[in-house]
């Protein structure tokens, strides 16, 4: 398969790299460097993205900004870079991918634990999870020849001890890693992929 990994040289996208490259043809999209540079945050990129690789069998999203902010604190521009980048940043790369994608193909999004699971300071990320795993729901009953889901990461234990987080909760991003090749070679559309049932 010929995928496009957006957010390739992040914390789970080289851990999806690494999962996916042995049997597949993976293109690496960054916002600065790899095989393509995009920023999901600007439609034309996009679309200057998916002209320079041309068709896909896949397109994988590992990236998506939201900042972690009490809810007294936050502000317009943390709710704008939630809405524009981590939903619709990735929900574009559906919209205008979909035309690039060879038939039966799929999209793999990136949501999180904290939709179903917030904590105290989560709330535009849980509110761009939330919304991005209806999404995906709802738009699967009408997407036709292809499959779409998400995957809903909890903490990445290599991000926890970037973050100097004691990392026994959280999961590598090797094993994280496993439910998007999960996503990626399955059968199934309109999930969300809990990735402790990967592991
Ligand atoms: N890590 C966790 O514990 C965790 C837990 C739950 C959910 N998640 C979600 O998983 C996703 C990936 O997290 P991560 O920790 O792996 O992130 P990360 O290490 O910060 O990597 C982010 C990736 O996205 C790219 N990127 C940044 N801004 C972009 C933009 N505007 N357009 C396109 N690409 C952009 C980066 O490219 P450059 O390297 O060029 O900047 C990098 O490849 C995010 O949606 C995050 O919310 C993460």
């Amino acid at each position: 398969m010929k995928i496009l990994l957006i957010g390739a040289s992040g914390t789970i996208g080289k851990a999806v790299t690494t999962a996916l490259a042995n049997q597949h043809d993976v293109i690496a999209a960054n916002y600065s460097g790899g095989d393509v540079s995009v920023d999901i945050g600007n439609q034309a990129s996009i679309k200057a993205m998916f002209e320079q690789v041309g068709n896909v069998d896949a397109i994988v999203s590992t990236a998506g900004l939201a900042n972690f902010s009490a809810l007294a604190e936050l502000t317009d521009a943390d709710y704008d870079l939630a809405l524009n980048n981590k939903l619709m940043g990735q929900i574009n790369l559906m919209r205008l991918g979909k035309n690039y994608l060879n038939d039966n193909g799929s999209v793999t999004l990136t949501s999180g634990v904290l939709s179903q699971e917030p904590m105290q300071g989560s709330s535009v990320i849980s509110m761009a999870n939330g919304a991005l795993e209806s999404f995906i729901k709802a738009a699967n009953l009408e997407l036709e020849n292809m499959r779409i889901n998400a995957v809903a990461p909890i903490f990445v234990k290599e991000t926890m001890a970037m973050m100097g987080m004691d990392t026994q909760d959280g999961l590598s991003a090797k094993d994280t890693a496993k439910a998007y090749v999960a996503a990626v070679t399955g059968t199934m559309s309109g999930t969300t992929l809990a990735v402790t049932d990967y592991v």
